[in-house]
């Protein structure tokens, strides 16, 4: 194996000893890692960068197991090498072995050519393997031998090759209880477990939340600041269940929706904002009105909506016709 190769121009985080980037095709994103948690989680992700054994990540949907199983690819000696991720789960159980390792010409019907697969293809660098948790059972003893033997068999081809590839898993299932439910082989499992890397729910890391909607809204093109003391507090009372990506989209929504120099409680979604900060309301707008005038507004638009027919109206909105006349008539 070759040495560990670093860019010199990234410094190294002294807290975790890694090159805390990681690159997509649209562009190289730092990682954010305030809390303690998370600097513990990548300090032990640095000492597995270093290995070449298989990795599963764990963790609650949306906090962030792709960055790190990324992280780990970008300080491992693999890092010129290609990073090749694949959505298990998105995949139907008859695609996957051909999509993983690949498969030859006349193999099925359809199968014009050859074709490698995505072992073939991040020969050298990292298979990250997503949701390895819904991977069909038929296919787990496969994958087994796969990683036991480093070699790999096209569909339709007797000879196997080798391949040298690190896979890195993730899942948000506890994979322990799907041994237990006969949904994931236990040998597969004892395989995996061997380094286990657990990313915590961002409820448990508060101190990440203001600096990930920090990072986030600098990637936005909107022209505002930071964010206001109560958006701040917003921030940092929501529970976050969809985690960071759910952090992500809510400044996403803030930078749209936001028209003082700083994004405010009243720019973020509605689920975030339970009662509306007083100051952001203006009288005569939405929070204002009674329900009979959004119902009104509601009625017209979809009347609107419908080219003025009446009938059409009332099937929309799921009323008599004669109850959408009375309430139009109702002043
Ligand atoms: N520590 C972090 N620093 C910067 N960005 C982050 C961090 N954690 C997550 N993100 C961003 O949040 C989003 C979700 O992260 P990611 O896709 O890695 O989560 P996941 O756990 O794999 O989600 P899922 O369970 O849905 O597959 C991505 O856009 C990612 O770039
Ligand atoms: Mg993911």
């Amino acid at each position: 194996m070759t040495p560990r190769v670093r860019p010199t121009c990234d410094p190294t985080c002294a807290v975790c000893g890694l090159v805390p980037l990681i690159t997509r095709l649209k562009g190289t994103t730092r990682v954010v890692a305030r809390s303690a948690a998370m600097q513990s989680l990548l300090k032990r992700a640095a000492r597995f960068a270093a290995s070449d054994a298989p990795v599963v990540v764990l963790g609650e949907t949306g906090t962030g197991k792709e960055v790190v199983a990324r992280v780990l690819h970008a300080n491992s000696a693999r890092s010129r090498q290609a990073f090749v991720a694949v959505n298990v789960a998105a995949l139907p159980a008859e695609l996957l072995e051909s999509e993983l390792f690949g498969h030859g010409k006349g193999s099925f019907t359809g199968a014009s050519a050859a074709r490698p697969g995505l072992f073939e293809a991040a020969d050298g660098g990292t298979l990250f393997l997503d949701e390895i948790g819904e991977m069909p059972h038929g296919f787990q003893a496969k994958l087994l031998r796969a990683l036991q033997d480093g070699e790999i068999r096209r569909v339709g081809e007797n000879a196997p090759f080798v391949v040298d590839v690190r896979v890195v898993c993730a899942t948000h299932r506890d994979l322990a209880e799907r041994v237990r439910a006969g949904l994931f082989r236990e040998d597969l499992y004892y395989r995996l477990r061997v380094l286990t890397l657990e990313v915590p729910p961002l409820r448990e890391r508060p101190e990440d939340v203001l600096a990930l909607a920090e990072h986030f809204l600098a990637d936005e093109r909107a022209p505002v600041v930071g964010f206001t003391d109560a958006a701040k507090a917003r921030l940092q009372q929501h529970p976050w269940p969809g985690n960071v990506r759910e952090l992500q989209n809510v400044v996403k929504h803030g930078a749209a929706l936001a028209t003082g120099p700083a994004v405010d409680a009243c720019d973020l979604p509605d689920g975030l904002t339970r009662p509306p900060a007083p100051h952001c309301v203006a009288p005569g707008t939405e929070a204002h009105k009674t329900l009979a005038e959004v119902e009104r507004e509601h009625i017209l638009r979809v009347l609107d909506a419908c080219g003025g027919s009446q009938s059409e109206a009332a099937r929309v909105l799921g009323v008599a016709r004669n109850t959408l006349w009375r309430k139009l008539r109702s002043p």
